[in-house]
């Protein structure tokens, strides 16, 4: 298989590309960085930005699948930019797929594109959008996955997968957050008891995408869909961040701050760095402070009826292999 992996030097396009590299499979990625370990890897690296059509059109040449997971996270930034990357990008990419002969592309959606602020347990996929959109990042993700929907047909098939909060060895998000917060004396559990969250481990999201990989086709069962995916464990969050510590070698966090404290915190650091033109994400958002305080589990028997999806690695074994890589990686 000849693919291209957006996003392919990133947390999850990285694990993609590390698991289709051993099968034979010739990988290139498109980023706006350059990355060595990909060059090691004999990836060939398409540099440019997503809404660039002539970079993402030699990106895509000669490919047979797209991987699109590139997309601007996080909970902070100016619509136009949300929507510059994740919205136009993935356009852009839609146009370099149908130019270039493409036939599938397995897009990387987000459960958070279902998320209105209240508690989701156990939602599957016939979950609808919102009709008010708590941050700019679920909006233009989910405007994304309208795009690739629409795009599904004869010529290209198309997927989204909907991992819930990934974590594993090379996090470049949640974990070092954690860290970083706990070593300063800054992380508080926000959490109403009785809730649950579901996540992701890093191998089970990119396995799932390989097998969307497999499986899609014009008219399979899963072209034009949506998929939830995550472990199927799903905890309170106060217990998943004291693992991660606890990975991490440091001990648990007991602070605690209430939701309606958090929620008021998100809406005054939203108002002071919005007043002061910050660009740095502000430590609580009201987004946040609602997916916090929330319970966010999924029904993922979709994803393992039509895709095959089975989270081979559970959460304990996920956090020894997390371990490992912190202590080699000196952070632990
Ligand atoms: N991590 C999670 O818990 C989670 C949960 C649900 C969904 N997702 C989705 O999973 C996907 C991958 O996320 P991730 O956690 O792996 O994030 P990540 O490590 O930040 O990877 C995203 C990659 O996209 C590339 N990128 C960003 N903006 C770009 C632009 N304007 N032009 C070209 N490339 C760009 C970045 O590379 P350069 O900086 O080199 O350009 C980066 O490597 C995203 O679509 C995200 O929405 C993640």
């Amino acid at each position: 298989m000849k693919a291209l992996v957006t996003g392919g030097g990133g947390f999850l396009g990285g694990a993609i590309v590390r698991m289709l590299v051993p099968r034979g499979d010739t990988v290139r990625t498109f980023s706006r960085g350059a990355y060595p370990w990909l060059a090691a890897l004999g990836v060939e690296q398409v540099r440019g930005e997503l809404d660039d059509a002539a970079a993402l059109q030699r990106a895509a040449r000669g490919c047979e699948i797209v991987f699109h997971t590139a997309a601007k996270p996080g909970i902070w930034g100016p619509y136009a930019e949300y929507h510059r990357v994740n919205v136009t990008g993935t356009e852009r990419v839609l146009e370099a797929c149908r130019s270039e002969g493409v036939r599938k592309l397995v897009f990387t959606g987000s459960p958070s594109v279902t998320f209105d602020g209240r508690d989701q347990c156990g939602v599957d996929e016939s979950a609808p959008y919102p009709s008010r959109w708590l941050a700019h990042y679920p909006h233009t993700k989910a405007l994304a996955e309208q795009r690739v929907f629409a795009a599904n047909g004869p010529d290209l098939a198309t997927v989204s997968l909907r991992p819930h909060l990934i974590w594993g060895p090379r996090d470049n998000h949640l974990v070092p957050r954690i860290v970083a917060r706990a070593k300063a004396g800054s992380l508080r559990i926000v959490e109403t008891p009785g809730t649950k969250v579901d996540s992701v481990y890093i191998d089970n999201a990119a396995e799932a995408h390989l097998l969307a990989a497999e499986r899609l086709e014009p008219g399979a069962a899963c072209a034009g869909q949506a998929y939830f995916i995550s472990n199927g464990e799903a905890l309170p969050m106060s217990e998943l961040i004291n693992a991660i510590l606890a990975a991490a070698g440091l001990p648990p966090v007991s602070r605690r701050v209430s939701p309606g404290m958090a929620y008021a915190a998100g809406a005054i650091c939203e108002a002071w760095y919005g007043l002061r033109g910050k660009k740095e994400e502000p430590p609580m958002t009201r987004f946040l402070a609602r997916q916090l305080s929330t319970s966010h589990w999924f029904n993922i028997a979709r994803a393992q009826r039509d895709l095959g999806y089975v989270p081979r690695v559970r959460i304990a074994e996920g956090l020894q292999l997390l371990r490992a890589w912190l202590a080699e990686a000196g952070d632990a």
